[in-house]
């Protein structure tokens, strides 16, 4: 019987933060689920970390740190590729050719960039600009069907179409379009303080956003705090136009205990805020409990997590270095 190839997948985060509940909700507890359907690549993208200005020991151990939490979430390393960006040369390799394929005016229109730069006025370095092009090589490497990211990362996905069609177009079938793979509402988690905006590993408020590794006290603290909404009704009712602090509380809590909108609701009427928000909290802690002693307990063991991110490195390279000697060979590169 003829083998069916599965779908390959592709999906990096920055190890420039903290990973937060939303990463896990939004992001890591969807790759874990589609870990047999797809063939998976997940990577720490610390080359894209370093446009904006890093201690580096602190990025050392967020990297680690990271393929740690990936494991303990559940990201099974001998299913899925797990690896760091850069022990795989083929992503700056294919990155720099990219980089002559990508217009300065589409690079220009960037909303990240125009954000990033804002931010960093005293850093607007030339990597800061060109990242996408980066980041179009970390996807085109593997020919991936979806990459799955964040809304935010839909323009950078959508550059990443066209400078593939841009190559495939000069110089034939060279790479796959990907789709972007959008996950529907429900798995974007808001900021616990201002719940118009996503809970980001970069936000400068620390109450907004839940870590992984947080402290179960810390956490319920944060969850008693978290902005509910200013109408009247003070009432556990799902409608994120008018209700945005309360529906958010409510997709988290349904995400960690896979009840229904509708049943929460229903559990909590009559009940206050008093009572639903350390409620939340508690099925926080209870969901994160298990992810971080794991991940502790992976921290601790170096040789184990050496062995994956070299075992990933390995495979990941594999595959890379395919397309890309592809890609050498179009551009008219002599053959090494
Ligand atoms: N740019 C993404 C972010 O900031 C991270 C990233 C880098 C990425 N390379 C990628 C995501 C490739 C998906 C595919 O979140």
């Amino acid at each position: 019987m003829e083998e069916i190839k599965k779908k390959v997948m592709l999906s990096g985060i920055q190890p420039s933060g903290e990973l937060t509940l939303g990463s896990y909700l939004g992001a890591i507890k969807n790759w874990v689920e589609r870990t047999d359907e797809f063939d998976n690549y997940y990577f720490m993208a610390d080359m894209h970390s370093i446009t904006v200005r890093q201690n580096p020991s602190d990025l050392r151990r967020r990297t680690l740190q990271q393929l740690a939490q990936y494991i303990a979430c559940g990201l099974d390393p001998e299913k899925n590729t797990l690896f760091i960006q850069s022990h795989v040369p083929a992503h700056a390799e294919l990155g720099w050719v990219l980089n002559c394929y990508t217009m300065f005016g589409e690079l220009s229109r960037m909303t990240q960039f125009k954000d990033k730069s804002s931010k960093h006025k005293d850093n607007i370095n030339g990597g800061l600009f060109t990242y996408p092009a980066l980041m179009a090589a970390d996807i085109l490497l593997y020919q991936p069907d979806y990459v799955p990211v964040g809304e935010d990362q839909k323009q950078h996905c959508e550059l990443t179409r066209d400078v593939a069609q841009r190559f495939n177009g000069i110089y034939g079938d060279v790479f796959k379009v990907p789709e972007p793979y959008i996950p529907k509402v429900g798995a974007r988690i808001m900021s616990l303080t201002d719940p118009v905006s996503k809970m980001s590993k970069s936000d400068k408020d620390p109450n907004g956003s839940i870590h992984l590794m947080e402290k179960p006290e810390d956490i319920l603290r944060k969850f008693k705090r978290a902005v509910t909404d200013s109408d009247t009704e003070r009432c556990v009712r799902y409608d994120p136009e008018t209700k945005p602090g309360v529906s958010n509380l409510m997709q988290i809590y349904s995400a960690v205990t896979g009840k229904s909108l509708q049943e929460i609701e229903t559990e909590f009427d009559g009940k206050g805020y008093g009572v639903f928000k350390p409620a939340v909290g508690e099925a926080v802690i209870e969901t994160l409990r298990p992810i971080r002693q794991e991940a502790e307990r992976i921290m601790k063991d170096k040789a184990y997590l050496e062995s994956v991110y070299k075992e990933g490195a390995k495979k990941a390279s594999y595959t890379a270095e395919k397309t890309l000697r592809k890609v050498y060979k179009k551009v008219g590169f002599v053959e090494r």
